[in-house]
């Protein structure tokens, strides 16, 4: 049991290192051409890690009946519209009363025109401790309206 917590935390700690797309909610609908915030959520990590940037993209799901789970969508090749590209500078807000968020970004990008499934993807680019590269691809499906 004690080792099976060990390993948990552990896991949990690497995991910590990695970011969350906080805003929009997966499967959110946004209007075509309008603006949106995305949040971009960096957990705090037990051990220090140094932010070198983030990528922000929007492409359209595949028009095949998996649509976007169709496995042979690879996102990493098809990140489509840049939507930001630069650096990240995740903050506590101090907000009032507290919101309990992680630190975080909040960047305003502009939906594309077309309406559909689109995959918002967030690619992030980290050096972890000892100088671990750490490079992570979040998305999810967005409906565009
Ligand atoms: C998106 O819009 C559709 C159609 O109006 C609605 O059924 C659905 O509940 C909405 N989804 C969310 C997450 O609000
Ligand atoms: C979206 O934001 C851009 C840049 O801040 C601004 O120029 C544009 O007017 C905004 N568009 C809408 C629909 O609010
Ligand atoms: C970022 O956006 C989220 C969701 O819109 C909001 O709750 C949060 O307070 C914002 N954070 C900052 C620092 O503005
Ligand atoms: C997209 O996100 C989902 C849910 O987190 C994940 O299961 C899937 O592997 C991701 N796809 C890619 C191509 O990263």
């Amino acid at each position: 049991m004690k080792s099976f917590f060990v390993l948990a935390s552990f896991v949990a700690a690497c995991f910590a290192q990695g970011i969350q797309i906080g805003a929009p909610l997966p499967n959110s609908n946004i209007t075509v051409g309008s603006n949106f915030t995305v949040e971009v959520d960096r957990p705090e990590s037990l051990t220090g890690s140094e932010e070198v940037a983030i990528i922000i993209g929007i492409n359209e799901c595949p028009q095949t009946a998996a649509g976007c789970n169709d496995p042979t969508f690879d996102i990493q090749n098809n990140i489509g519209i840049v939507l930001y590209e630069g650096p990240f500078n995740p903050q506590f807000d101090n907000s009032t009363p507290p919101d309990h968020k992680p630190p975080h970004q909040n960047f305003t990008v502009t939906a594309p025109g077309t309406s559909g499934e689109w995959y918002l993807s967030v690619s992030h680019l980290s050096i972890v401790a000892a100088g671990n590269v750490l490079f992570e691809i979040k998305n999810e499906t967005l409906n565009l309206v």
